[in-house]
């Protein structure tokens, strides 16, 4: 059939600053707006990745609370979509081992991610080989699990970062080869959904918006206050050219501001950043940085309002929703592992 099938994941690592919001979340809302009848949602919190670094037990349910109750937050309705914990579905580790059983070696030791790890250990302790040694499997093999989980769910688009595009890649190599061995069961997926939009950091514009950076003030999440929005502004790096105008390249700074603004802005016409900025050309920059302020605001000011009803509720419309996530999750994950443990031999 035609019918598709949408799944992405993100981290419970915090509450997503404003990157992980313009880069990905919105994108899932709007996915979820212009789906069809026939277009399954997927969305998951990967707790399971989270473990390839150590995690604290308490942190990390409370990260994983606090992000389901942003996707809740933000729009994701849980009976429109499977919002699930990886979790709580075990075929995605059931799957993910048998696909390692198939996975090359060679393969993954190439994959990017992985090399810079290597590089990290490297650089911090060039002379102790051990460092590398040390590095975990999890770290290793987890794009094995990354496979799973869109596999499992016979996905057919897959919303991701331009980063992630590799283990796009690897998922399709994976499904390829199992069927090559065990007959046509896994479908690899065929569409790669385009990323979203990319916010820079506020004190290093040249980089992006990251919650790894030790700056607070470099990026501002979901659930900041206005007053916390507009310290954060406030402080952002800008340049010593006087009033606004949109260059990315000679003004990387201003334009990012211009370009959250932007693609927060509820009502403007504007069809670009350029087409934006037109309205701010030459305001002070104390000025473009109140109207930041107030476009950051009031898109987040309801997400952040109900994400606080949610969290200081009595737990239950979280209880509700990872339930019925794990029900719809299981069903569809359990429907593929039939055939796929039938065609093994299991
Ligand atoms: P972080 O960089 O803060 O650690 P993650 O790597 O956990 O964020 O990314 C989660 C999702 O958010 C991914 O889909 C990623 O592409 C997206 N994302 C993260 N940072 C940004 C950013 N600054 N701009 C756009 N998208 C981003
Ligand atoms: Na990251």
């Amino acid at each position: 059939s035609s019918s598709k099938v949408i799944f992405s994941g993100i981290q419970p690592t915090g509450v997503p600053h404003l990157g992980n919001y313009l880069g990905a979340l919105q994108q899932w809302v709007k996915l979820q707006k212009e789906a069809d009848r026939d277009t399954q949602l997927l969305y998951s919190i990967v707790d399971l990745h989270a473990i390839t670094v150590p995690q604290d037990r308490a942190y990390l349910r409370q990260c994983k609370r606090e992000m389901l109750a942003t996707l809740l937050a933000i729009g994701l309705d849980p009976d429109r979509s499977t919002i699930f914990y990886q979790s709580s579905v075990p075929a995605h580790s059931e799957l993910m081992w048998i696909l390692s059983c198939g996975a090359s070696m060679g393969y993954l030791s190439r994959m990017t991610q992985w090399k810079s790890k290597l590089d990290l250990a490297d650089n911090a302790n060039p002379l102790d080989q051990s460092s590398k040694s040390k590095l975990k499997l999890g770290l290793f093999s987890y794009p094995v699990l990354q496979a799973a989980d869109i596999l499992v769910h016979r996905s057919t688009h897959v919303p991701v970062g331009h980063d992630q595009s590799q283990h796009l890649e690897f998922a399709r190599e994976c499904a390829n080869g199992f069927n090559h061995v065990h007959g046509k069961v896994l479908s690899a997926p065929e569409t790669l959904l385009s990323p979203g939009k990319r916010v820079m950091s506020l004190d290093r514009p040249q980089y992006k918006m990251s919650k790894s950076h030790p700056n607070p003030k470099s990026r501002i999440l979901l659930t900041d206050s206005r007053e916390e929005i507009r310290k954060k502004l406030r402080v952002a790096v800008t340049d010593s050219i006087e009033g606004a105008s949109y260059d990315p390249v000679q003004r990387p700074g201003v334009s990012n501001l211009i370009e959250i603004a932007f693609n927060l802005q509820n009502q403007s016409e504007a069809s670009s950043p350029e087409d934006y900025a037109r309205d701010l050309e030459g305001v002070s920059l104390k000025a473009l940085k109140d109207h930041v302020t107030e476009a950051v605001d009031q898109h987040i000011g309801p997400i952040r309002e109900r994400f606080e009803s949610i969290i200081k509720g009595s737990g239950r419309e979280l209880e509700d929703a990872a339930e019925l996530g794990s029900q719809k999750a299981n069903a569809s994950a359990n429907a593929t592992m039939k055939l796929v443990k039938d065609a093994v031999g299991f």
